[in-house]
């Protein structure tokens, strides 16, 4: 064969070879086609609503876990991403919150007090106006003027409020104090002033000497300031507490008329810390394990919030067996409201929407309420509570002056509060050793008047009066 022929033949088997291939590659696609099975579409992806609170105590846990199920019934499709961080009176979510904040990466929605706490995000710009949904759901018609005021900042709304929880109250055993007929002996606990809740301490010790005669639980600190923000208005009525904590007094000078009940305040939890009149192990409980000390007639008295109403339910016990509460003094209402809010570029803000409308509506208030302690922030809802303790708190709601609470973010600034915990508590750690309690209060008060200079509380109500904060009755 000459070479121009073998060259043709080698071409034609080559162009062979390439029309079979192609052949192939054309009959394996559609064959391929037939049996693949369909390439998978993505879903899109779940809505969701990333939130963070800090109820995980017993009674805090179920009642968000009820306006979680008002939410989910209304918004099947959308996924809850629920973040409990423990840590009551958010002792440890706050930090959290101002990181994720501060690191650009929001959530949805977190729990905050109404007040100044709400303030100092809405100061420093991360929050959203949620106008449209106090619109939506009418709130101004049926939220307090006090609490509407307290979620309002620069003419706008930043908070939807779910509850209205009263600090003042006095948690009783009835048994030791019908064994020891102390109301009959002292009266009734609404009306006593600081030195008979002294006195009345003093007696338990005496009578009872196995029963603390005031439970404590100073783990996360706030619940001995949160005895000092009581003790406060006891001792100098809702002004003096008011100016105190809004910085609004003439606080570098020792002689202004708040100082000296500051004082007294401060003496009463050196006595109380001295005399063994706290349940010895206090450093070591949490609010909620206190509480348990009164139900369970290890502890006579305990000055704190009615989430205690809360806890008691959710453990079974018994209203006038095991528990009683009085208002404590009933004059006065020291107020504070949970609510939730909407970050800039919250990741879901339809879902935010649809979870501020859980957290405003009838509903979602009255399942809330029933099982939290509080009272609904909307006053046209009224739970069918299973205690008198809470009647009685509404009304007093409408007819007792209101301030609203320190310690749990309504009034003061956080900065000044945390610096408050660290005072009290060590003031305290030193009057269970022995230390001399009037050396005690006036190096305490000298480390308040420098806290209150250094954390700038005077400037941040800055354009507010004293009055912005006084509900008189
Ligand atoms: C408060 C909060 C209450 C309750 C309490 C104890 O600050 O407002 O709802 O949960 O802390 O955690």
């Amino acid at each position: 064969m000459s070479l121009r022929k073998a060259a043709v033949k080698t071409s034609t088997i080559i162009i062979i070879a390439l029309v079979l291939i192609v052949i192939a590659a054309i009959a394996g696609y559609y064959a391929g086609a037939a049996v693949a099975p369909a390439a998978p579409t993505t879903p899109p992806p779940k809505p969701q609503l990333i939130i963070y609170h800090w109820w995980t105590a017993g009674g805090e846990k179920e009642a968000i876990d009820a306006v979680f199920d008002v939410f989910k019934k209304a918004n099947p499709e959308i996924e809850i991403v629920e973040n409990p961080v423990a840590g009551g009176a958010g002792a440890v979510m706050k930090a959290v919150i101002w990181g994720l904040l501060a690191s650009g990466t929001p959530p949805d929605t977190f729990q905050v007090h109404a007040g100044g706490e709400l303030k100092e995000y809405v100061d420093a710009g991360y929050l959203d106006v949620v106008d449209s949904v106090w619109e939506e759901l009418g709130l101004e018609d049926v939220i307090p003027e006090t609490l509407q005021a307290m979620c309002k900042f620069e003419g706008h709304y930043y908070a939807v409020p779910i509850n209205v929880h009263r600090s003042n109250v006095l948690w009783y055993n009835p048994k030791i104090f019908d064994e020891l007929g102390i109301i009959d002996k002292f009266g009734d606990p609404r009306t006593w002033d600081l030195d008979t809740f002294i006195e009345v301490a003093r007696y338990i010790k005496e009578n009872k000497p196995d029963v603390a005669p005031i439970a404590m639980a100073s783990r996360n600190k706030w619940p001995l300031t949160h005895l000092f923000e009581v003790l406060l208005v006891l001792r100098g009525g809702p002004e003096v507490y008011a100016k105190f904590w809004t910085g609004m007094f003439d606080y570098k000078n020792s002689a202004d008329p708040v100082w000296a009940a500051v004082k007294d305040v401060l003496k009463a939890l050196a006595i109380m810390a001295q005399e063994g009149l706290f349940n010895a192990n206090h450093p070591e409980l949490t609010w909620d394990q206190a509480a348990a000390l009164v139900y369970q007639g290890k502890a006579a008295m305990y000055v704190h919030g009615d989430w205690v109403a809360g806890y008691f339910m959710s453990v079974g016990a018994k209203y006038g067996e095991e528990w009683s509460a009085a208002p404590f003094p009933k004059a006065v209402f020291i107020l504070l409201s949970d609510s939730f809010n909407m970050p800039k570029n919250a990741p879901h803000p339809d879902a935010v929407k649809a979870w501020l409308k859980a957290v405003g509506s009838s509903e979602g208030q009255e399942k809330f309420n029933l099982i939290k302690g509080s009272i609904p922030a909307r006053v046209d809802v009224a739970p069918a509570y299973p205690d008198p303790y809470r009647p009685e708190t509404a009304d007093d709601f409408k007819k007792s002056t209101l301030v609203p609470s320190a310690v749990h973010g309504g009034i003061s600034k956080e900065a000044f509060v945390t610096e408050m915990h660290n005072i009290v508590t060590s003031l305290v750690t030193s009057a269970a050793t022995g230390a001399d309690i009037d050396t005690l209060v006036d190096a305490s008060t000298t480390q308040i008047m420098q806290a209150i200079d250094r954390t700038g509380l005077p400037d941040f109500w800055k354009g507010y009066t004293i009055d912005y904060f006084i509900t008189k009755r």
